[in-house]
């Protein structure tokens, strides 16, 4: 609808009614008004199936929904590393919301992954920035093509799920613009979603839900979001802050306390009635758009959209371990399939997500009838006990065993965080004892989130299937059996141990303050720049078929930040079976003092080849591949100097690199004072040459007199070196140069540092 008509319906609202916008009609609707023909749409969970309540509902998974596709869930199809598998799934789920007359889609959920023990991490797509906004942005695309809107969520720094609704993340201005807030920027650019979720907490003192300067000046005035901000279910603190710093709809309702306060703070004045039109004049934009378009005869294929689950999966999945070959299986082969996941599997997780599959496809639907196949229950989940003796047994008489192992309902969920990274332990004491008894042991786990992997040395194969989606027996056993190869990589590291973690042993004690310790030092940016080993690095994912990355090039030595650089690297398939490879670049940045992440991705890219085929992949990047957030003039900044290009087949494995010489447009205009130390000063190109005006004569002569000595103090055995000499130097503010030279004044040293920032203005 055009916004002039949007305007004119505003305008013939009573403040109340105006005021009822703002606030949910009930669970899952946002207002309507008959008398103005304005209808009451509906929003619902996401972010991987369609969860649609019927009544008044709840929103913690208890009641049940109508039946819908349950696709894999975020912590899977990001492994892809195809934002084309995201936007399939998105696809899907906007079909399905035109069927079921769904305005818009909770979702997807792109919080960073801060620590392996959020228990919401398995709605998450990744550690990093990029890789979530670009998975989040297929998402939001595929939902929006079906004139469905997506709510990408939580808005801003929910990373863990202890006191989630209270709690206050301290995060300071660089880490929130490099890893939290560009998380959702590129998706929101990208994808233009028409509404997004803030979330529980506070970000530094403030309700995420009152925070203007997230929701309205970077949300709105940066990246151009025009569609309509809503609250997490009871988000709200106070709706009238809330409306005033941004927030569209606060949801659920009905709460008739919100409206009343509201209405009476854009009577009395405290809310500027613009505020209040402008709300609801961004809520109608987004209703009509959906009721405009809504298909009324919509249906939905559920074995289409069964079948599609099962293809986001079987390109998620990420081959760990595969030595000797031991997969892909053949058929023929006396094969034992251990574990109660195998009749059973684990395919979703707890809480507002939680989806009424339409129906579940385990791997023993499809293999339970192939010749030589056995099974083995192994344990049991809810006694947590094991049948040791009988599941070696039956490894001993195979030729490989196939344990179906991960973590049971109760371990991840809304809600709750996890409190240490380990399976249950009778499961990893099945699979030792099963390794022990029979060499040829592949390991399938079901999770959401990385767990510690005790038995990794004595078992020959791992597939990581993540939370698999409903068709999870179908995608495992064409990635079993190779009639897909598995592609999957991960968008999270694998620790080998919790306290490896850069959160520990902060994560799951902080619920106050939660101070964001380790800075932009988020997963693989952490692990590469400590150097920490880890079980499995981010980015790491294995094939039934080999690739080789050569002849990188870049199509340019040198570039300021305006200019673009072209990457390229040829792929070819080394192996025997067609696949899928990932191209990942990195860049590693120059050298500026200051302590930078070892390596960052800036690209990606997954191509197919056939056997022998080979394919050039060119990405482009730009200023954001160099630059990082500058404090003082808030904003990207290059320095100029040396990066390197790398392609890397995980975080940990660069396979090829290139220096390119990136040179900044932009000329920082820092304020020195008498108290900047020299060094500071002389890195500075303006400062450096306005103080060697002065002081140059000085400098070129003896080291010593520079710092107001006299005489060959160096030459004393005991004095110190040249470069010590002149580091103490460097240290030194030129304050302290009066106390050195006697015929200083202080006075002249105000002078020499105002002509210095004088310089440095004019420049
Ligand atoms: C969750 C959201 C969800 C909402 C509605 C909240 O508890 O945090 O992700 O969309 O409930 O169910």
């Amino acid at each position: 609808m055009e916004q002039s008509k949007i305007k004119e319906l505003v305008a013939q609202m009573t403040i109340e009614e105006k005021a009822s916008f703002c606030v949910g009609k009930d669970f899952w609707h946002v207002q309507g008004l008959e008398r103005l023909n304005i209808p009451s749409v509906m929003l619902t969970d996401g972010p991987h199936g369609l969860r649609k309540q019927g009544g008044s509902g709840d929103h913690l998974g208890l009641g049940s929904s109508n039946p819908a596709i349950c696709f894999p869930a975020g912590c899977a199809t990001a492994s892809s590393f195809d934002p084309e598998i995201a936007e399939l799934v998105g696809t899907e789920l906007g079909k399905l919301c035109q069927a079921e007359d769904v305005s818009t889609i909770l979702g997807p959920a792109m919080n960073i992954k801060r620590s392996p023990l959020c228990g919401r991490n398995f709605e998450y797509l990744s550690e990093d920035p990029l890789v979530s906004s670009r998975m989040g942005a297929g998402e939001i695309k595929g939902i929006q093509g079906q004139n469905v809107g997506a709510c990408p969520k939580h808005f801003l720094a929910n990373n863990q799920e202890l006191y989630r609704q209270t709690s206050n993340s301290v995060v300071d201005e660089q880490t929130l613009r490099e890893i939290y807030l560009a998380s959702f920027e590129g998706a929101v650019k990208e994808a233009k979603p028409w509404t997004i979720m803030c979330s529980y907490n506070k970000i530094n003192g403030t309700y995420a839900s009152e925070n203007k300067p997230f929701m309205t000046d970077v949300l709105r005035g940066e990246w151009d979001f025009d569609g309509y901000m809503m609250t997490d279910w009871g988000a709200c603190d106070d709706p009238v802050d809330s409306v005033a710093a941004g927030m569209d709809l606060c949801m659920p309702g009905p709460v008739k306390d919100n409206v009343r306060r509201i209405k009476e703070a854009a009577e009395n004045g405290t809310l500027d009635m613009e505020k209040l039109d402008r709300a609801v004049e961004r809520v109608l934009n987004i209703v009509f758009k959906y009721a405009e378009n809504h298909d009324k005869d919509a249906t939905y294929d559920f074995e289409a959209g069964h079948e599609a689950a099962r293809k986001v999966e079987t390109e998620s999945a990420v081959l760990l371990k595969n030595e000797d070959a031991v997969l892909p299986l053949k058929d023929g082969e006396k094969i034992v399939y251990i574990g109660e996941y195998v009749k059973n599997p684990r395919y979703q997780g707890g809480g507002s997500s939680h989806i009424h599959p339409y129906k579940v496809t385990g791997i023993w639907d499809v293999v339970g009838e192939k010749e030589g196949v056995s099974f083995a229950k192994g344990y049991d989940l809810k006694a947590e006990t094991i049948e040791k003796e009988a599941a070696v047994e039956a490894a001993r008489a195979a030729d490989k065993a196939v344990i179906f192992a991960g973590l049971p309902d109760s371990y991840e969920t809304e809600g709750l965080d996890r409190t240490n990274m380990d399976l249950p332990a009778y499961q990893n004491e099945l699979i030792a004892a099963v390794a022990a008894a029979q060499p040829n042991t592949v390991v399938v786990l079901h999770n959401g989130s990385p767990v510690s992997m005790p038995w990794i040395d004595g078992v020959k194969g791992v597939l990581e299937l993540y939370l698999g989606g409903e068709a999870v027996g179908l995608a495992t056993a064409d990635l079993l059996y190779g009639k897909v190869n598995p592609s999957g990589h991960l968008t999270e590291t694998f620790p080998i141990r919790i306290e490896d973690t850069p959160t520990y042993p902060y994560y799951g004690v902080e619920k106050d303050d939660v101070k964001y310790r380790e800075e932009r030092m988020v997963g693989y940016r952490y692990y590469e720049t400590m150097k920490r080993p880890v079980l499995f690095p981010f980015g790491y994912g294995l094939s039934y078929t080999t690739f080789s990355y050569d002849n990188l090039r870049l199509d340019r030595e040198a570039m300021t930040d305006a200019e673009e650089l072209g990457v390229s690297v040829d792929v070819t398939n080394t192996g025997s079976v067609a696949g899928k490879a990932l191209v990942q670049v990195y860049v590693a940045p120059c050298a500026t003092g200051e302590i930078r992440p070892l390596r960052e991705l800036r690209a990606f890219e997954k191509i197919a080849l056939e056997p022998g085929e080979k394919k050039t992949v060119t990405v482009t990047l730009s200023k954001r591949a160099f630059a990082e957030w500058n404090t003082d003039i808030h904003d990207w900044y290059v320095p100029s100097g040396t990066y390197r290009i790398q392609v890397g087949t995980s975080a940990a494995n660069i396979v090829a690199e290139k220096p390119v010489d990136v040179t900044s447009t932009r000329m920082l205009k820092p304020k020195f004072t008498v108290n900047t130390a020299l060094g500071e000063i002389m890195a500075h190109p303006v400062g450096k040459q306005v103080l060697m005006q002065v002081m140059g004569p000085m400098m070129g002569g003896d080291k010593a007199a520079a710092l107001g000595g006299e005489g060959d103090v160096a030459s004393d055995d005991n004095a110190l070196s040249q470069e010590a000499m002149m580091a103490t130097g460097m240290a030194m503010p030129l304050r302290a140069m009066v106390s050195f030279a006697p015929d200083a004044s202080i006075e002249q040293m105000e002078q020499l540092i105002a002509a210095i920032n004088n310089a440095i203005e004019n420049a």
